[in-house]
């Protein structure tokens, strides 16, 4: 049977094996798909462990996806390099292939919920991988305005600065700046909450009066139930509020495409998922 494995630490919690499973019955592409806990200093000797026991995949998350990158230097794909994190790699011709599907899954996410991507200002809050991970999705699917903000304001105007001088995607304006900011405009068609601050079930400290009619709210986090990201934008003014399990759900779907040429379907999947997290 053909081997992948999600890689981590700690790892205990991750879903991709259920989303993996699923996915596998859908396309009825036998697999067998594993959690591998990995030293934090240990990620490498891990991979070549697991490729000496046959392994094809993995899907990499907290705190490897930077290691994953350096892994697969050379064998990146452009969204890989732009996200400059590797959540997929693929073993092929003796050496470690590196992929970024966590945007696609966002956008895909966002299009099943139907929010407008095209032509649309979004605010993206949080300037650390999460959030430099979306970007070029973001942009190319056609959003005109993309403004990040951060809790450390000076690490969202270097991101936007090393977004630009890429030069993708020069038809979206892409700014920065403070979260707290007193002159952050309002007006959003889609806010999206890229912090780490659902962590300790907390939403960032954000302004009042973001939101545009109509306007969407997504959290990369989830959760059974809302977050206080999502309950903070429903207080101020957003028409949907959404959590990032269906980011979850479509990240899987796009490795699995990438690992054995069949797009699964994930809507049932992520009906599946969400009744386990009630
Ligand atoms: P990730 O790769 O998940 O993005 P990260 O690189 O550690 O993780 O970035 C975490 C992000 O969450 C940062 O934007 C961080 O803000 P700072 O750069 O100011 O640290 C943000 N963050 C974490 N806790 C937060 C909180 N309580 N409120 C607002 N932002 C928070």
């Amino acid at each position: 049977l053909a081997r992948y494995a999600v890689i981590g630490n700690p790892i205990a919690h991750s879903r991709s094996p259920q989303i993996h499973e699923l996915f596998s019955q859908q396309t009825g592409k036998p697999l067998r798909y594993e959690r591998l806990l990995a030293p934090v200093d240990g990620f490498t000797e891990a991979t070549a462990a697991f490729v000496a026991e046959g392994g094809l995949g993995l899907n990499v998350t907290v705190p490897f996806k930077r290691d994953a990158y350096a892994l697969a230097a050379g064998r990146l794909t452009a969204r890989a390099r732009l996200a400059g994190a590797v959540n997929t790699l693929s073993w092929r011709d003796g050496a470690w292939h590196g992929c970024n599907t966590d945007g696609v899954g966002l956008v895909s996410d966002l299009l099943r919920l139907g929010v407008r991507l095209n032509g649309a200002s979004v605010l993206l809050v949080g300037a650390g991988g999460a959030a430099r991970g979306v970007l070029q999705p973001l942009a190319e699917a056609g959003c005109v305005r993309l403004h990040i903000v951060n809790r450390t304001a000076s690490k969202a105007l270097e991101l936007a600065d090393a977004w630009r001088s890429t030069g993708v995607s020069p038809q979206t304006r892409v700014t920065a700046g403070g979260l707290a900011d007193a002159a952050l405009p309002g007006g959003w068609n889609l806010v999206i909450n890229a912090t780490a601050s659902g962590l300790q079930d907390a939403a960032p400290d954000l302004p009042a009066g973001l939101y545009a009619e109509g306007a969407a709210a997504y959290d990369m986090m989830y959760g059974a139930t809302p977050t206080a990201f999502m309950k903070q934008a429903e207080a101020d003014g957003a028409a949907l509020m959404a959590d990032g399990l269906g980011m979850l759900v479509g990240q899987a779907a796009e490795s699995f495409f990438i690992w054995h040429g069949v797009r699964p379907d994930p809507a049932p999947v992520l009906a599946a998922l969400r009744e386990t997290l009630m």
